[in-house]
């Protein structure tokens, strides 16, 4: 018998919908060509939620959401919600599946495609070969801190408060999911934080080297946070897994996206504990600027859908597949106008979902 894969698709904002088509095109071709049993749901998320029910996740949503073996979203955000309050903004609706599908463990994996090792904007010797993984902790610190807000004083002035909080048993299970990941890599973890003005920068230094200890063949070594920017972008390939929290991961995944040739490559993981909830989504944002131009860049959508065969729904050869065959099309030289290289060819956000399916097929018949 065939398994179900349950899957809710959030395309979300900005050229969310554009790209997430194009992962649709992958996930009918998998259902046809190579039978797996996929049960879609479709739904908003965002500032398109806000429009139509008046909040950027609704309740209805996060329930499917919850009930579902993964959820795959395209991004949310713009500036038609730039004045909306907070709790209501777009972010919030992404925020909330994050913290209500306690989806603790973000994976960002950038990795340089041989074809794509000239668009990057370091030199290509230092990214030749790149492939690093970045296990950003993603329901805690001063994403999710209290007390936070704008006040006002007795003096007029105003006063913003976020705060950044960890505790033990977060650091760890995080760190848990960094040491395992780098056992099955190259065996090194470098952790960062700011130990040096923070206190839960310090807390998180201690306590991920006690989960350090239970590792003894994988190498662990710390790094402040602004010196693992400066090192990502100087000998990113010194890197094997980096684990970090949730503000140093959101910044520090940004710069090691562009060590790949542009954002538009790379996917994500969020991941709960086993057993437990799921959200794959591009690194990438809404991008309004371009959206609706049909030259967005679908590929971390795509490959972030090759990471929902490979964690969730254990379908690895698939997820091989569609790495294989994105690798080929770039090698062929087709690209979306953020990788755009002289001598190739650019084409459009539907264009390039065609040429995957089109390598799809032919590695699939060899
Ligand atoms: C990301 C994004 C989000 C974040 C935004 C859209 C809330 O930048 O996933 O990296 O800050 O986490
Ligand atoms: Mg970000």
């Amino acid at each position: 018998m065939t398994k179900n894969l349950s899957l809710l698709i959030l395309p979300g904002d900005g050229i969310g919908p554009e790209i997430m088509a194009e992962a649709r095109k992958v996930i009918d071709w998998l259902s046809k060509k190579r039978n797996l049993n996929f049960i879609v749901h479709e739904d908003h998320v965002g500032g398109a939620a806000y429009d139509i029910y008046g909040k950027p996740l609704s309740d209805e949503t996060l329930e499917i959401a919850k009930s579902v073996d993964a959820v795959l979203l395209g991004a949310v955000g713009g500036p038609k919600w730039a004045n909306v309050s907070y709790d209501k903004r777009p972010e919030a609706g992404l925020l909330t599946l994050r913290k209500e599908l306690e989806l603790f463990a973000n994976l960002r994996p950038a990795i340089c495609f041989e074809p794509l090792v000239d668009a990057s904007s370091l030199k290509p010797e230092l990214v030749s070969g790149l492939d690093i993984m970045i296990v950003r902790e993603l329901t805690g610190g001063v994403y999710f801190g209290e007390p936070r807000g704008i006040e006002t004083l007795p003096n007029g002035e105003r006063r913003g408060v976020n705060t950044q909080v960890y505790t033990t048993s977060e650091i760890h299970r995080i760190a848990h999911v960094a040491f395992d990941l780098a056992g099955k890599r190259n065996g090194r973890v470098t952790s960062s934080e700011k130990a040096n003005v923070m206190e839960s920068g310090l807390l998180w230094r201690e306590e991920v080297t006690k989960v350090g200890a239970e590792y003894p063949h994988i190498k662990l070594d710390h790094m402040l946070a602004d010196s693992c920017a400066m090192q990502l972008v100087r000998t990113p390939k010194q890197f094997d897994v980096i684990v970090t929290d949730n503000l140093f991961g959101d910044l520090l995944s940004d710069v090691a996206a562009m060590l790949t040739g542009s954002l538009g490559m790379l996917p994500s993981a969020s991941l709960s504990h086993k057993g437990g909830g799921a959200m794959y989504e591009p690194v990438h944002g809404s991008a309004p600027d371009i959206a609706g131009k049909g030259i967005a860049n679908p590929i971390a959508t795509i490959l972030s859908l090759a990471m929902a065969l490979r964690y969730t729904y254990d379908c690895a050869p698939e997820a091989q597949l569609i790495e294989d065959a994105v690798q080929n099309v770039l090698r062929d030289g087709f690209r979306t106008a953020d990788i755009m290289q002289p001598n190739k060819t650019q084409v459009s956000t539907s264009i390039m979902g065609d040429h995957i399916l089109r390598a799809m097929d032919k590695l699939f018949k060899r």
